[in-house]
């Protein structure tokens, strides 16, 4: 069932609006207005400086009104029709530059809304998982497609929902057990360089982990291509940024496993951008042993 934006009736919604746009056009035709409003009985106008200053400031009030309504964040429905899917008692779970996510828990499935001015970037965000889903990139969210809810908000269905996860930073990472830890190596060199080998980094990675050290790739809205004119710079800055999030104990380790992922590739079929950028990662704790087998292993993959 899709509900609406607001608890307000739609009816009230529109006579607020309605107001607000008498109020506004007083506010433009100011000169005839008062000549016609406030004559005097003599026939002269007497349009007084106090009633200017009051329509003034009425007129002042209902343009600020009119400025609030346009840049309010509405409130979300819990209920509605996206894609073919029927998300129901949906709960806010987060937020950030582009939007504002809730889950559907029964379902599994989160629904990022845009904002007035991300539509397109949600949008993009989308075509770019559903690019890195055909190429087969594990450890992915996925994007189940994207619709218009009440003709005013761009959403996009992701799943899974990833319950439990906390966002990859140094201390959480620093926090998960042995076996957690090698989870979450196998999982992310995985994905780093699967998703680098479909031709594309995001500038700004973001991840979520359990405890057990499963992880899952979220928020594509800074992706782009590897293979253009920025494509080294958007590598090179998407794996700078993630080695800053492992803690030094395990520079080695990540090296020795992002080798091992770029050995599984055809030789010669991975980006020439990413092969630079990835043998350049900033592993500052790893051995020399881990760091020159990484720079080979991207030499023999790169194309
Ligand atoms: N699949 C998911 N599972 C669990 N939480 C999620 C998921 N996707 C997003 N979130 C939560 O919602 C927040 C905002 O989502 P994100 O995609 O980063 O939005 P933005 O593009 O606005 O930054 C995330 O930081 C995270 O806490
Ligand atoms: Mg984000």
């Amino acid at each position: 069932m899709t509900q609406s934006w607001r608890q307000m009736p739609a009816k009230s919604y529109a006579a607020g609006w309605k107001k607000r746009a008498v109020v506004a056009s007083l506010l433009f035709a100011p000169s005839k207005l008062l000549t016609l409003t406030f004559t005097a009985p003599g026939g002269e106008p007497c349009a007084s400086r106090r009633a200017t200053a009051l329509l003034g400031i009425v007129g002042y009030l209902g343009m600020s009104g009119l400025a609030s309504q346009a840049t309010e964040v509405l409130p979300l429905p819990r209920d509605f029709d996206c894609a073919g899917y029927s998300l129901s008692n949906t709960k806010a779970i987060g937020s950030g530059a582009h939007g504002q996510v809730v889950a559907d828990a029964a379902q599994g499935i989160v629904a990022k809304f845009s904002y007035p001015n991300t539509r397109p970037v949600i949008l993009e965000e989308c075509a770019t998982l559903q690019r890195l889903e055909a190429a087969g990139v594990p450890h992915a969210e996925r994007c189940l497609g994207t619709c218009t809810v009440d003709g005013q908000r761009t959403v996009a269905l992701f799943s899974p929902f990833f319950t439990g996860g906390r966002q990859v930073s140094s201390n959480v990472v620093s926090e998960l057990g042995d076996k957690a830890l090698l989870v979450f190596i196998n999982a992310s060199s995985q994905y780093l360089v699967r998703s680098l080998a479909a031709g594309l980094a995001v500038s700004d990675l973001q991840a979520l982990v359990r405890p057990d050290g499963d992880v899952l790739f979220i928020d594509f809205t800074g992706a782009g291509s590897v293979d253009d004119e920025l494509g080294l710079s958007r590598a090179s800055q998407s794996l700078g940024e993630w080695s800053t999030v492992l803690p030094p104990e395990i520079h080695s380790r990540m090296a020795d496993s992002l080798a091992r992922e770029l050995d599984l590739l055809p030789h010669g079929s991975f980006p020439g951008n990413a092969a630079i950028a990835i043998s350049e990662m900033t592993f500052r704790a790893a051995s020399e042993v881990s760091l020159t087998g990484l720079a080979e292993s991207a030499r023999r993959a790169a194309r």
